[in-house]
């Protein structure tokens, strides 16, 4: 689950160096709690078994909306969307999904708590991230008929072999990927990705070049529409966390009033003037210097696995899956 809105930092150089500092562990079972056991993502996930070679097995992209009652208030209020893939086998009537997502949600998964410990603040992160591998596809969830947001695109057919090819891919994809990411990071747009983000539409976009690789073709009329947001940074320095403890508590506090849109947001933190801005990731902090004119927002369309992106899109012909909601 992500909102569909990505933060992409934009680097003028590449950070290097690496510094370890750690205040309390990340996901720490005892301090991090589950707000709600999703029937969707079992704890112990059940297995889709064995596909015959000859199944036929239409894949579909799905993205509905994400539910503040759901999936807590943060990203809900925001309108962010979650995405999937849906694999409904032909041959044996049986249906899947496959997502990825923020264990301890959204909300968690790109910002931390602030606890106290002992009369002592504290950064909590809970910031796991998981796939959720179901032998269903929940219908009303997905279906435009009750959500309007709501969409399923075909994207291919594809056999059983190609099939029992993904379930070894997906299940590698989850153990290379236990922390979810929200942002993404670049040296400079669409140059060089310093830091990938690692969310359920980085796993859905994966999941269709894996199974392009696999054999599977798409309509190349089928076009996804992003969105980014850009910040304009310097390049982020490693900090050593017990150095930068306070700021970064006061960055991570300041970031406590959630309302708004997410530019909103970021716009508020931009305006504090005084007040260090960081980057956390992979147990690592990054100090952020900002450069005028900090932010921007770009649409872009990323073409599917196998396709040249049309030098025009033309918005009639062309199936284009919107990720644009703000
Ligand atoms: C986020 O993490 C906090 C701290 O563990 C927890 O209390 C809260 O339930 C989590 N939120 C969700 C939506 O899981
Ligand atoms: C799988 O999806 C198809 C198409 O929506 C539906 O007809 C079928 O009943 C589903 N299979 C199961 C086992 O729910
Ligand atoms: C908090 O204080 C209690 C009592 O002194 C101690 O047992 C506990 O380990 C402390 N907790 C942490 C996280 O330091
Ligand atoms: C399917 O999705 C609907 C709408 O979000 C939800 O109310 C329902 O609990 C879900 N069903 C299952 C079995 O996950
Ligand atoms: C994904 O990884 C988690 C551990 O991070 C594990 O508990 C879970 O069973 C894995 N899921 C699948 C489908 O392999
Ligand atoms: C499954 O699809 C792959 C890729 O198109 C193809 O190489 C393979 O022969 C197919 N297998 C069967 C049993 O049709
Ligand atoms: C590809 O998608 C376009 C637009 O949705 C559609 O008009 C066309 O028929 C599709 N082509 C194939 C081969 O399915």
């Amino acid at each position: 689950m992500k909102i569909i809105i990505s933060l992409i930092l934009l680097l003028l150089a590449t950070a290097t160096t690496i510094t370890k500092s750690q205040g309390i562990p990340d996901n720490d079972p005892e301090l991090c709690v589950q707000r709600i056991k999703r029937e969707d993502c079992p704890e112990t996930p059940s297995s889709w078994g064995k596909f015959d070679e000859d199944d036929v097995i239409d894949v579909y992209y799905l993205q509905a909306p994400i539910f503040e009652g759901m999936f807590g208030n943060f990203f809900g209020r925001l309108g962010g969307y979650h995405s999937a893939v849906g694999f409904y086998d032909i041959t044996t009537g049986q249906n899947y999904t496959a997502e990825y997502d923020a264990y301890y949600e959204v909300g968690n998964g790109t910002l931390p708590n602030i606890i106290d410990v002992n009369g002592t603040k504290e950064i909590l992160w809970c910031n796991a991230g998981i796939l959720c591998s179901i032998p269903f596809v929940n219908e009303t969830y997905w279906d435009p008929k009750y959500f309007s947001t709501a969409s399923k695109t075909f994207m291919a057919t594809i056999n059983g072999t190609q099939l029992n090819q993904y379930i070894e891919w997906m299940e590698s994809y989850n153990t290379t990927n236990p922390i979810y990411q929200t942002w993404d990071v670049w040296n400079n747009y669409g140059k060089d990705l310093y830091v990938p983000s690692t969310t359920c539409d980085d796993f859905t976009a994966a999941s269709f070049d894996f199974l392009y690789t696999a054999g599977a073709r798409y309509n190349c009329s089928t076009v996804f529409k992003r969105d980014y947001v850009n910040l304009f940074s310097e390049k982020p320095e490693p900090v050593v966390f017990t150095e930068h403890r306070d700021e970064i508590i006061r960055f991570y506090e300041s970031l406590m009033d959630r309302s708004g849109s997410i530019l909103d947001i970021i716009e508020r933190i931009i305006g504090i003037v005084g007040l260090n801005k960081y980057l956390y990731y992979q147990g690592d902090y990054y100090l952020l210097k900002l450069n005028w004119p900090f932010m921007g927002v770009k649409y872009d369309y990323a073409p599917v696995a196998g396709c040249p992106l049309p030098e025009t899109i033309n918005e009639q012909t062309s199936n284009i899956i919107h990720m644009r909601n703000y």
